[in-house]
């Protein structure tokens, strides 16, 4: 596993309130680490690599303003990358750029644009096994004074493209009721598996970190295109009271809007990762040091006693670090970036313990990550 490059996006995140000067940290460990890609323009929180080595990264204007299509700035929120240090919007501009902005100023407050057919605010770019890229869009995107606006029907959804003629294939808008205005629909893991549904075209999983605490993990069947929740709000998917990680050596806090005091990191469920036999999905808040995982029959079940019997289902599985996105390998391992060590760390079920994988004082704010080997990642898609 040492001779893959693991590709990730690095970075620290927008409304963390950090002044103070940055402590360095010169410690080393594990593989040594190449720049393969430097972003110029826009901020990125996630790379995905397809079997055919092209990269792509998406730049949510729900972290940073600078990323807010505002009608005129033709400001993309995916892009492909090329060579080492330039992109271009991807699938293409126009899906990038949503007549009149991604925000509706005719609403008081101003609120996400209603779309389906463009993209709002993505916050993660994913590969399936068959190679599909799949676009998570919150519908959500920073006002210039850095209010996060809350999503409106059309904006929260999944959208499907296909890499051989780089076209949307599939759009999945999500219902109110699943995606709530104040919902930040954060990652996605997919379980293609023919037998997991009736419609035997698998099954999505998604993360929802909103920093205003509604949290949860959202279910979609990729055949009929429903989607529904599970763990709403229970403790394991929301921040921890009080939490502060250490970033740099420094403690951060959290700033929600203008004028606004500070509060403890509040983001919920945001890194997923599903174990190798799909099984397994794990994931873990950014405001809390604990992995969780759920056997995935639980949330796929929407039966009387289901959401019962999911939370009774959810197993604590120790202390990961501070992390944001996940990754898994063909080991089982389970990856998470540890910001707290400028680091990578990988959770073996079978010892159930924690061990360092990667550190490096570049890798500052690891997030949605992928190898970039086609024979490490099969992910369930037999
Ligand atoms: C936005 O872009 C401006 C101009 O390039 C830069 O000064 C500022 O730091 C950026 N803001 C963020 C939050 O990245
Ligand atoms: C990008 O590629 C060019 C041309 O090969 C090279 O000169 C440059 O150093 C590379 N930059 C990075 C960040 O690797
Ligand atoms: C903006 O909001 C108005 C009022 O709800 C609605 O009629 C219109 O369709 C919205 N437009 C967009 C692009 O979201
Ligand atoms: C693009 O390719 C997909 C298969 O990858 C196919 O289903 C779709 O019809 C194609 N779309 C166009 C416009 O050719
Ligand atoms: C689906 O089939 C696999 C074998 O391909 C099996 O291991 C798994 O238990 C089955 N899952 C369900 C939900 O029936
Ligand atoms: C758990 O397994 C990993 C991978 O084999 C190993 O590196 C680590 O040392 C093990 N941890 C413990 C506490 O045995």
């Amino acid at each position: 596993m040492h001779f893959l490059t693991l590709l990730i996006a690095s970075l620290s995140i927008a409304g963390l309130s950090h002044a103070q000067d940055v402590i360095s940290d010169t410690g080393l460990a594990g593989p040594e680490v190449e720049i393969v890609h430097r972003y110029n323009d826009q901020w990125p929180t996630g790379i995905t690599v397809s079997r055919t080595g092209r990269r792509f990264s998406n730049y949510p204007p729900g972290l940073d303003v600078n990323n807010t299509n505002d009608g005129t700035n033709n400001k993309y929120t995916v892009a492909e990358l090329n060579g080492n240090d330039t992109e271009s919007p991807y699938p293409n501009a126009e899906i990038n750029n949503p007549p009149g902005g991604a925000i509706n100023y005719s609403t008081y407050p101003a609120t996400g644009a209603n779309h389906q057919t463009h993209l709002i605010g993505v916050q993660s770019v994913v590969l399936d096994p068959l190679d599909r890229l799949w676009i998570l869009d919150t519908g959500r995107a920073l006002t210039p004074d850095g209010t996060l606006v809350p999503a409106s029907y059309g904006g929260p959804k999944l959208v499907g493209v296909s890499l051989a003629n780089d076209t949307v294939i599939q759009t999945i808008v999500f219902p109110p009721t699943v995606a709530f205005a104040d919902s930040y629909l954060n990652d996605v893991r997919f379980d293609l598996r023919a037998n997991l549904t009736q419609s035997g075209k698998g099954i999505a999983y998604i993360t929802d970190s909103s920093s205003e605490g509604r949290n949860g993990i959202v279910v979609v069947d990729l055949g009929s295109g429903e989607s529904w929740r599970h763990l709403n709000g229970i403790n394991e998917v929301r921040a921890e009271r009080g939490f502060v990680p250490y970033v740099w050596g420094v403690p951060l806090y959290y700033v929600s809007g203008p004028g606004q005091p500070l509060e403890t990191v509040p983001l919920g469920a945001d890194g997923i990762a599903l174990s190798a036999d799909g099984e397994d999905l794990f994931w873990g808040p950014v405001g809390g040091r604990t992995l969780y995982s759920i056997p995935t029959a639980r949330l796929r079940d929407r039966g009387l006693n289901s959401e019962l019997l999911a939370q009774a289902a959810v197993e604590n599985r120790g202390e990961r670090g501070v992390s944001d996105g996940f990754e898994t390998d063909s080991n089982g391992f389970i990856y998470a970036g540890n910001m707290e060590q400028n680091g990578i760390l990988f959770y073996n079920p079978a010892n159930s313990s924690t061990s360092t994988f990667v550190r490096d004082p570049r890798i500052n704010w690891v997030d949605t990550s992928e190898w970039e080997n086609s024979l490490v990642p099969e992910k369930c898609s037999s």
